[in-house]
């Protein structure tokens, strides 16, 4: 009883800390500005600002885009401040909390994990047990499966190395050795094993997602694109995520002159891939994409917490004329 309620309190304290900052103090509204002022400003700064250069250019640009916002009633969405740790220490502070009482006070249930883990642990143990003492294949194997599936791979590393030794030509032992040597970040050696591999059993499908991981890292896209593409071809499981690689690894191969493309592989890891917004504002119906010139220099110079992006004129152009179908 005392454990329930106290683990209700730390819930209920976790929430409070993890939700306050939802509740801060709303701004004011803001004044409504006249719209023929602002409108009859806009077209003097309109005509004055082809005349300026440097730090006056910049200010009447910026007096633009404030400007455009204020006559579509728009307000920029304050950038959010990524402050993760509040959050993470409460949240943590729960589950410890929760976890701990569940453990160690409340009752039993049937199938809980720590039971589960024990049983897969027990099992792990004797498969290991059983194929170093027949050190047959197929008991190796069992035991790499189960190593390997439970992500214990050091164990997994071991029996396929084992089998190996007893049968080089052991496609499967080929291909996740491979995929161990890269995780263990040797991906050439990994190269080697996993094009062995999928030459001698191209249906098997985490051997073409982790090819493709290498082909990527070595800057080889047009062929990380093909292997990916074989894994989908063969019914790997992560579709979703392989077509989010082969997507992005298309938009970075063409990089020329397509301005989505641009966008794609410069700008929507941080606006998001429509220009919904992400660590940077949202630029989807974002006035400021009405004064070019201002986007321009942000892009190549860079502002607050975004850093500055190299494009060439080419580039620019096209984005900056995607931006505006956003
Ligand atoms: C690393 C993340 C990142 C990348 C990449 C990035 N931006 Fe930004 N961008 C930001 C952040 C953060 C801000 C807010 C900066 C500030 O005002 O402090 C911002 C601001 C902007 C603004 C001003 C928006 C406003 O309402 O004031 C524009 C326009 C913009 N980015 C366009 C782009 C374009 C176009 C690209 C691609 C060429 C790009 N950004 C790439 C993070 C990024």
């Amino acid at each position: 009883m005392t454990a329930t309620l106290l683990f209700l309190f730390f819930l209920a304290l976790g929430l409070f800390l993890a939700l306050k900052p939802l509740f801060g103090p709303k701004e004011p509204f803001p004044e409504p500005p006249r719209r023929e002022d602002l409108l009859k400003e806009l077209e003097v700064l309109k005509e004055e600002v082809k005349a300026l250069e440097g730090e006056e250019r910049r200010l009447a640009l910026a007096r633009m885009v404030e400007l455009e916002r204020a006559l579509e009633g728009w307000r920029p969405l304050a950038p959010k401040p990524f402050r993760p740790l509040p959050l993470v220490l409460a949240l943590g502070l729960v589950l410890l909390v929760g976890v701990g009482l569940w453990r160690y006070t409340l009752p039993r249930l049937p199938g809980e994990t720590v039971t589960t883990q024990r049983l897969e642990a027990q099992r792990l143990r004797d498969l290991a047990e059983k194929a170093k003492r027949t050190g047959a294949v197929e008991d190796l194997l069992a035991w790499g499966q189960e190593a390997y599936r439970l992500r214990v791979y050091e164990q997994a590393a071991e029996a396929y190395l084992e089998v190996l030794k007893k049968d080089p030509r052991n496609v499967e032992a080929i291909r996740r050795v491979g995929i161990l040597l890269f995780m263990s970040g040797q991906p050439e050696e990994a190269q080697v094993f996993l094009e062995i591999a999928q030459h001698a059993d191209p249906q098997a499908a985490e051997g073409w997602l982790f090819l493709g991981n290498i082909y990527f890292q070595k800057g080889e896209r047009e062929k990380a694109i093909a292997a990916w593409e074989k894994y989908l071809a063969v019914g790997g499981e992560a579709r979703e995520r392989v077509q989010g690689l082969i997507a992005m690894a298309k938009a970075q191969a063409t990089g020329g002159t397509d301005g989505r493309t641009v966008y794609l592989a410069r700008c929507a890891a941080c606006h998001g891939q429509e220009g919904e917004g992400g660590v940077g504002p949202r630029l989807k119906e974002n006035p400021i994409l009405k004064v070019p010139e201002a986007v321009r220099e942000i892009v190549l110079k860079g502002r607050g917490t975004m850093p500055a992006v190299t494009l060439s004129e080419e580039e620019l152009k096209a984005l900056l004329g995607y931006l505006k179908t956003l």
